[in-house]
């Protein structure tokens, strides 16, 4: 397991927490920030991958502070180490209100990736995008 070199590549994935999205107390409810937080982990795997990756686990998931409705969730994803097949990625939530504002740590979490073939077997890392 080497720790991944270009770990400064980061994918950014933006949500707008509309109430749909929300708990009955008015702020983000956690399922579905877990499912953001997810996305934001696969696109980062599969770019870093160059191929399918799926979710082998969760990692602790730490929920600092509520994101009200009416915030952007600013979720950044970065690949911070890659084995043969597996990645892990941490993800990293910010909230802050659309009109401008300063950023508000809001959440962490890890997720162990691993990269798959057509018919859903480990496959070696093909490395690819490594940009931003
Ligand atoms: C993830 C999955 C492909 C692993 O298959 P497997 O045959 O158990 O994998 P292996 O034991 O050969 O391990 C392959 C790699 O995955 C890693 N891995 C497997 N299970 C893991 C786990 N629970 N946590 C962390 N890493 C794991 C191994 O460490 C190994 O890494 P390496 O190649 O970098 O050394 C398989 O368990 C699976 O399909 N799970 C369901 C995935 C899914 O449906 N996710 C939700 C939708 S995306």
């Amino acid at each position: 397991m080497d720790a991944d070199a270009t770990a400064d590549a980061a994918s950014v994935l933006i949500e707008m927490v509309f109430p749909e999205l929300a708990n009955h107390y008015g702020t983000l409810f956690g399922g579905h920030a877990l499912n953001l937080m997810g996305k934001a982990a696969f696109i980062a795997a599969s770019r870093r991958a160059g191929c399918d990756v799926v979710m082998a686990a969760t990692d602790k998931v730490v929920f600092h502070r509520p994101v009200p409705v009416g915030h952007l969730l600013e979720l950044t994803a970065r690949v911070i180490r890659t084995g043969r097949s597996s990645l892990t990625v941490a993800v990293r939530g910010q909230s802050r209100p659309p009109q401008g504002g300063p950023p508000r740590h809001a959440l962490d979490g890890r997720f162990e990736m691993v990269a798959v073939d057509r018919d859903g077997r480990p496959q070696p890392l093909l490395l690819g995008d490594k940009s931003p």
